[in-house]
């Protein structure tokens, strides 16, 4: 199959397509989705097909209006209006009780839950809306591998085994949403998976304390984001984490190693010239979140057995940043 890339002025023909069933990847705010048509559930399966991923772990549906919400949930939980009218459009993914046989099984996994959101993205918003449908779309990329933040990184695992991909540049935000339980109405609000919408924006407009599910999964226990059970966002090559006051040392130590490192220009310039480079606009940990799943793919191209990459402190978007770059690493440090 041809993989087309589409723009804004081939939108219809995109649409086309997801109404009959076919698969089309699309830009978000946080990473790059792969698009069906969610209430086909054949077409939900080529997703699953395609990505490799495990019939267990259930899908977000992307809607462009919250009325597109409430065709499958019955009681929404008391503070649902406040979070949708701060949040979305945005990268919170929102869990409620479905309508029981509203939505096909593959979607759900089989629970009684499903995702929901509004992604923060106006050609995603305007395809959605010409599809008439919420589209599934989990990370366009092969199942444990980064997830993709440009185009190229969808092209790079999906040639060849879908319709096309709607290309609107690199990502903004570069790791996927925060996905906030609400499925009890009698409940406070859990976080089950860190992202751009932080605790502390949650508590500020909610004025209550949230919850983040801490929660380690073990084998063959039913968690309650079962993705996160998963390896996830594994590069061929081993990834280690470097605190800010290791990389001198770190940069010494790589002289003669077959490395690559991902860091603001100001830390690669301790580095020897010879090593592999990904270089993030800056400091801060808004460029290492936007620059983590390009960077680690990037430089597994080069063929490094080892990339480094900088850790943070765990407070606000570094919650999410951590989340991800622990489990690319299992969790190891370059030094402990
Ligand atoms: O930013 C994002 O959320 C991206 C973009 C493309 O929108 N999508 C994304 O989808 O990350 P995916 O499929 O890779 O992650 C969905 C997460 C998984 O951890 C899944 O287990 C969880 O949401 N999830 C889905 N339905 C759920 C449910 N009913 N209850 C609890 N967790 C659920
Ligand atoms: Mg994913």
């Amino acid at each position: 199959m041809e993989t087309k890339i589409f723009t804004e002025e081939s939108i219809d023909e995109a649409a086309e397509i997801l109404k009959n069933g076919g698969l089309i990847a699309f830009p978000t705010e946080t990473v790059y989705g792969l698009g069906a048509n969610g209430l086909m559930t054949e077409a939900v399966q080529q997703v699953f097909t395609v990505k490799g991923r495990p019939a267990d772990n259930p899908l977000i549906l992307h809607v462009n209006q919250f009325s597109m919400v409430e065709n499958f949930v019955d009681k929404f939980h008391p503070l649902t209006e406040k979070i949708v009218a701060k949040f979305w459009p945005g990268p919170l993914t929102l869990i409620f009780a479905v309508k029981h046989g509203s939505l096909p099984l593959n979607v759900t996994g089989g629970l009684s839950t499903a995702a929901f959101r509004m992604p923060a993205n106006e050609k995603t918003l305007l395809l959605i809306e010409k599809t008439g449908v919420p589209l599934v779309g989990p990370s366009a990329n092969t199942s444990g591998k980064p997830s993709p933040t440009t185009a190229a990184h969808v092209f790079h695992d999906m040639k060849g085994k879908i319709a096309g991909i709607l290309d609107d540049g690199p990502t903004a935000i570069g790791v996927e949403s925060t996905v906030l339980d609400l499925s009890d109405p009698s409940k406070p609000p859990m976080i089950l998976r860190p992202g751009a919408v932080t605790k502390e924006a949650l508590e500020n407009i909610l004025e209550t304390e949230i919850l983040i599910d801490q929660h380690l999964v073990t084998e063959g226990e039913t968690p309650k984001a079962p993705g996160m059970k998963y390896k996830h966002y594994a590069p061929n090559a081993e990834v280690r984490m470097v605190r800010q006051a290791e990389w001198p040392e770190a940069a010494r130590w790589s002289e003669n190693q077959k490395v690559g490192v991902i860091a603001s220009p100001e830390i690669l310039k301790l580095f020897p010239q010879e090593i592999e480079k990904y270089s993030l606009a800056d400091n801060s940990i808004e460029a290492a979140t936007r620059g983590l799943f390009a960077g680690l793919r990037a430089l597994d191209e080069t063929g490094v057995s080892l990339i480094l990459a900088p850790a943070f402190e765990e407070a606000g978007l570094a919650v999410a940043y951590m989340n991800r770059l622990k489990k690319a690493s299992n969790q190891k440090f370059w030094k402990n």
